[in-house]
């Protein structure tokens, strides 16, 4: 068995939000080839969406592993030392605890993780995105696995034909629910159709429960306490044989939908596609971004990346994604371009309320 463990952080950004400095990469590369080099880790590939770190790893410590949280934590915290030497925007941003305790799991840094035996042919896509949240992996998820318009494997393909189960979490309740699809894709719509409340944690193949795909859900306002900045979620999908090929896989990002998180985690964009070096949302800190990192798994070895999106049959999703920022960003401080009122409640939105309590009078 071999788990790929994809942790991130945003640690500090270059210049403002907006991209990483070099630096922080090459640091991070030298703490995971020492991790490689005492045979912790199987292979690793450090990159970067946007302002935030991604250490992709693969090792043989399953799941959830104290020694690999660590790593990551440790290597993090090395990364904050460098960002704070050269004064780099929010330098340790994403840090919220003192302390490590045995798993980055609520201590800021997301994480996306999953165990499995590697196939004859293993292809895998990690997604990662900046300015977002959690919740937007939800309608790629849902077209990938459940929507013959996207994914035709549903239909033609005997090992995919008898569907998908959905693990969805209630970020608020913390608590989850499973959907077998496509039976239960209507009430699973109604949830997952609101992404700032639920997310989806992880797919599996019917009825062999083998994984497919796994995000992270980490919600760092519900850390916090407070906006400390945008999840920016990641994302592994397993492509090819009882999975969606890999351009079923990739075909939902050709629309860019809606999402929140542009702009102090504030408004309402459009999730653009883009190769990693164009990876440097600036306009108004955006729009949304999101980029993939393609692998083939040889024996755990990390074969790649290819740069997914690096592609001009996405040209057209990211014009459509410029038009549709130019025609959200004309609304400036109005919804649906910011965020619904009971999403501002960590910003200065109770503070301001708090304030006019008094001045409210009843209407007649
Ligand atoms: P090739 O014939 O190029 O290998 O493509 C196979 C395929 O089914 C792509 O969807
Ligand atoms: P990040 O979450 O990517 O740091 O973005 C924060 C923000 O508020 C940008 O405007
Ligand atoms: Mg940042
Ligand atoms: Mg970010």
């Amino acid at each position: 068995m071999i788990t790929l463990s994809v942790i991130k952080a945003d640690i500090g950004g270059y210049v403002g939000h907006s991209s990483m400095h070099p630096d922080l990469i090459a640091e991070a590369e030298a703490h995971m080839e020492k991790a490689r080099k005492e045979g912790l880790l199987v292979d690793s590939h450090v990159t970067r969406c946007g302002d935030d770190l991604q250490l992709i790893m693969t090792h043989e410590q399953g799941e959830g592993n104290e020694k690999i949280h660590k790593l990551a934590w440790d290597t993090f915290l090395a990364c904050t030392d460098i960002a704070k030497k050269l004064k780099l925007h929010g330098a340790g941003q994403d840090l919220l605890s003192d302390a490590f305790s045995g798993n980055v799991k609520g201590m800021g840094p997301g994480s996306a993780e999953m165990e499995f035996e590697e196939r004859g042919s293993e292809p895998v896509l990690v997604f990662m995105a900046d300015k977002t949240s959690s919740g937007a992996w939800n309608m790629p998820l849902y077209k990938m696995f459940a929507d013959p318009f996207n994914t035709i494997g549903l239909v033609i393909a005997e090992n995919m034909h008898s569907g998908f189960s959905y693990e969805v979490h209630d970020i608020k309740e913390h608590r989850k629910v499973v959907f077998n699809c496509p039976e239960e894709i209507y009430d699973m719509l109604v949830l997952i159709g609101a992404p700032a409340r639920y997310a989806v944690k992880a797919v599996r193949h019917r009825p062999s429960g083998v994984i497919a795909a796994v995000s992270s859900t980490d919600k760092l306002y519900a850390i916090a306490g407070k906006y400390v900045g945008k999840d920016d979620p990641v994302l592994i999908v397993r492509s090819q044989g009882e999975f969606p090929a890999v351009g079923e896989v990739l075909e939902p990002f050709a629309f860019p939908e809606a999402v929140e998180g542009w702009m102090r985690g504030s408004h309402h964009g459009p999730l653009m596609p883009c190769s990693i070096p164009q990876s440097n949302p600036s306009r108004f800190d955006g729009p949304p971004r999101v980029v993939c990192a393609g692998f083939q798994l040889s024996g755990g070895k990390l074969v790649g990346p290819r740069d997914m999106f690096d592609d001009p049959s996405f040209d057209e999703a990211r014009r459509l994604a410029n038009l549709a920022a130019e025609y959200l960003r004309r609304h400036g401080p109005f919804e649906p371009h910011r965020l619904p009122l009971d999403e501002m409640e960590y910003t200065t939105m109770p503070k301001v309320m708090k304030k006019l309590e008094g001045r409210f009078t009843a209407l007649d």
